[in-house]
Order: structure tokens, then sequence, then C-alpha cells
């Protein structure tokens, strides 16, 4: 038998959104891609992102969304960070470790790429990622960004040097 496609939204995030988002952020493995967070990450500090999330929407300082699937919430993703004529922004996004390898990331990337250039008229969207954050560059590769340029050895990770990859697509 066929199995069903997912269907993955983007949406707005509500204040009622951060007690799931907690829940997934808590994850030791997705949080050592993500070192702007604290393990382990106490809801009023989610609530927090979630209504700075909202509050951005109105002030154009950022423009964030609740990843669904299939209805329930699985991560979130960002535009951030725009230059001063508000035409680029960066963008950044977490997926549920229960969630991952199904193209979710891929597809909430391609949504919001989809609304920074249709409906915000943006001419640059661009990311940086550790070298090492595999995952992250595939979807946003699969999503169209283009590699485009590597910072090496920027960082110290425990032990080791890394490289920053820069990633863009321009409309
Ligand atoms: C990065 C992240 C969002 C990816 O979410 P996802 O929904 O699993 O992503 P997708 O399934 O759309 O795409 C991931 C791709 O990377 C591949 N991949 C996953 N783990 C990999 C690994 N360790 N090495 C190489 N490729 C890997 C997958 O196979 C898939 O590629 P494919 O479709 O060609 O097979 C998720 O892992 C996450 O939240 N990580 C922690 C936060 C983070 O890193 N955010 C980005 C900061 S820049």
């Amino acid at each position: 038998m066929k199995k069903n496609k997912i269907i993955v939204e983007i949406r707005k995030p509500k204040l009622s959104d951060a007690k799931a988002l907690k829940g997934l952020i808590n994850n030791k493995e997705l949080l050592k891609q993500l070192c702007d967070y604290p393990y382990p990450c106490p809801l009023k500090r989610m609530e927090k992102d979630v209504e700075d999330g909202i509050k951005g929407w109105k002030t154009k300082k950022s423009f964030s969304f609740t990843i669904l699937v299939d209805g329930e919430i699985a991560g979130s993703i960002i535009l951030e960070n725009p230059s001063k004529d508000k035409g680029r922004y960066d963008l950044g996004f977490f997926v549920g470790r229960k969630f991952w390898s199904k193209g979710i990331a891929t597809e909430a990337i391609k949504q919001i790429v989809k609304f920074g250039f249709d409906k915000l008229k943006l001419y640059r969207i661009q990311a940086d990622n550790d070298s090492d954050n595999l995952a992250s560059g595939r979807a946003m590769e699969r999503a169209g960004f283009k590699l485009e340029g590597v910072l090496k050895k920027i960082q110290k990770k425990k032990t080791k040097f890394i490289d920053l990859h820069m990633w863009g697509i321009t409309k």
C-alpha cells in the first residue's frame, strides 16, 4: 500500500506553541547545533522567544513561523536580522529530533523562501552553518540555496577548529 504523504505547513506563531517547542528543543543532539539555547531550556525562555517572534511580525524585525507536520508542531523557522533596507534577512530553523530526515526542514525552507520573495519582496536570504552540520546544509541546498563561501577554522568546537559555511539564495 502506498504511504500517505506528510503535510508540512508553516504558520504564524502563537504563545500556546511555546510548550511544544520547548519539548522539542530539549534534546542534546539538537542543541549541539543551536548554541543560543541552554540545556535544559526552561518554558519561560521559549515563551519569551515566541513572544519576540509575535512582536517581530509587527516591527518587521523578524518573521517567524511554527512548522506543522500533519497538524502537529514539529519545529520553528525564522527570517531575522534584516539589512537596513529590509530586503535581506538571515534564515534560522530547527526541527524536533523525532521528525528528522523526512524532508521537513527542506519543505519548510522552500515555503519561507517563497514567502520572503513573494510577500516581502526580498532580494536575498542567507544563512551560515557549522561545516559539521551536514543535515542543515543539505536541507538548504535541496531548497535552492547555494554554498557561497567557507570561512576556514572560524571557531573552536571542543578541541577541533571548524569551518563556517555561508549559504545564500537570491531572487
Ligand atoms: C538541520 C535540521 C533542521 C534538518 O531537519 P530535517 O527535517 O531532518 O531536514 P531534511 O530531512 O529536510 O533534510 C536533511 C538532509 O540531510 C541529510 N542528513 C541528515 N543527517 C545527515 C548527516 N549526519 N550527514 C549527512 N547528511 C545528513 C538527510 O538525509 C537529508 O538529505 P536527503 O533528503 O538528501 O536525504 C535538523 O537536523 C535540526 O533541527 N538540527 C538542529 C538545529 C539546526 O542545526 N538548525 C540549523 C542551524 S543553521
